[in-house]
């Protein structure tokens, strides 16, 4: 009996053998109110070995023309990806200055544009534009599928992951973004909040920034991503006439060629603001003292400043402590230790 079983085994080791195992399809864990599932797309299914993958080029200089420049280097993962501390990085290969202050990286699954100003419909295509861009990575695709083809272990990672298909930049761009997909962060105090529905865990300092917050900020920077994923013109500038390098200056009009949305930005999420300084799409404030103090008086009117930034806000001294101390609870700690926490078990 125990034989027979044995050589069945054996058969079917022998015989299945040249077969790819199939990936582990998975669904990841996500809170009710973030709708309680992982939004992805049905040609790009996230599996742990695809996310495995994204996470190995993610980190890997071998995506740079002169091998030294990973996403990593300018999306730091202690700072929520972030960039460290920088306005405007340097880190790419030519070493010039880009034009817009690195975001952070996560929830990103529930966006609908990427870039400041949305230039991206989707994680897909928007990893196209650091890998060749002269100044971030600066990598010719055909280039980085040969390295890749004659690299120790990517052929048999690819393999698994898209079906034994050849290395090519679709599957290299899936295997960015299945990894990019499942960056969901969901564990700071705040979420404890949100889950419970109970305020007693907040400070009273906090309960009351929270307060100032609901009024002042979070018709923009909405619960429960802390932004709506939408483009305002927040009154940091008055003049959008700049057409310089492709119109990055002008914000969501270099999209739409809408004069409507001239000055506008993707309102940023405040999640884990406490590690993204400096602040805005070009870090021209350095710390929240800078960013209250527009928000009270600096705004600038233009023809499309957002309606909500039209009423003079006011903060007390201690309504800006107050926001500072509910900001502490935006901290994801165990998401900067761990960020893929939603594919455990
Ligand atoms: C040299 C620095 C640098 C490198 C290297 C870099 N990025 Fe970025 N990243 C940025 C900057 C700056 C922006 C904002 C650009 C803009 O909005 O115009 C950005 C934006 C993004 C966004 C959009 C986020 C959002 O919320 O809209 C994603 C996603 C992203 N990068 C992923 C990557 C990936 C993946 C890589 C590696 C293939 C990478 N980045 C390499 C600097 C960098
Ligand atoms: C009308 C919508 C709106 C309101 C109201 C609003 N914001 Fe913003 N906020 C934005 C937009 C849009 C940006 C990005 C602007 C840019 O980069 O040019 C932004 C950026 C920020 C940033 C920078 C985040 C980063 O990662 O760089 C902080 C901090 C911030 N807002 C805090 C606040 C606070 C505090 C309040 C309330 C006092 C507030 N916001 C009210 C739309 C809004």
């Amino acid at each position: 009996m125990k034989k027979s079983i044995q050589f069945i085994f054996i058969l079917c080791v022998w015989s299945c053998g040249q077969e790819i195992e199939k990936p582990t399809t998975f669904k990841p864990k996500v809170p009710s109110y973030f709708g309680g599932i992982l939004p992805e797309p049905s040609y790009n299914k996230t599996t742990l070995e695809g996310i495995a993958l994204g996470k190995k080029l993610f980190f890997d200089p071998i995506t740079s023309s002169n091998n030294l420049v990973s996403c990593a280097s300018c999306h730091h993962q202690n700072l929520a990806f972030s960039d460290d501390g920088k306005k405007i990085s340097n880190a790419g290969v030519s070493g010039k200055n880009l034009h817009r202050n690195t975001p952070p990286l996560f929830n990103l699954a529930w966006q609908t544009g990427y870039f400041w100003d949305g230039g991206a419909k989707d994680l897909e295509s928007q990893v196209f534009a650091p890998l060749q861009h002269p100044d971030e990575h600066n990598q010719d695709l055909k280039a980085l599928i040969v390295k890749l083809q004659n690299h120790a272990e990517y052929p048999k990672l690819f393999a698994k992951v898209f079906n034994n298909e050849p290395i090519s930049s679709q599957n290299i761009s899936y295997a960015f973004a299945q990894y990019e997909r499942s960056l969901v962060s969901y564990k700071s105090i705040y979420d404890n909040f949100l889950q419970k529905k109970d305020s007693t865990i907040f400070t009273s300092t906090q309960k009351k920034g929270l307060l100032v917050f609901e009024l002042h900020c979070e018709k923009c920077h909405k619960y429960p991503f802390l932004t709506d994923f939408l483009y305002h013109n927040n009154g940091i500038d008055t003049t959008f006439t700049d057409e310089s390098d492709e119109r990055v200056f002008m914000g969501r009009f270099r999209i739409t060629n809408d004069s409507a949305d001239l000055g506008k930005y993707k309102t940023p999420s405040l999640r884990n603001i406490l590690l993204t300084a400096p602040y805005m799409h070009d870090g021209r404030f350095a710390t929240l003292d800078d960013v209250f103090l527009h928000y009270t008086n600096q705004i600038k009117v233009s023809k499309t400043l957002d309606e909500n930034l039209k009423t003079k806000i006011t903060l007390s001294e201690v309504d800006k402590i107050a926001l500072k101390a509910f900001f502490e609870t935006l901290t994801d700690y165990e998401f900067i230790k761990n960020p893929t926490y939603s594919i455990e078990k």
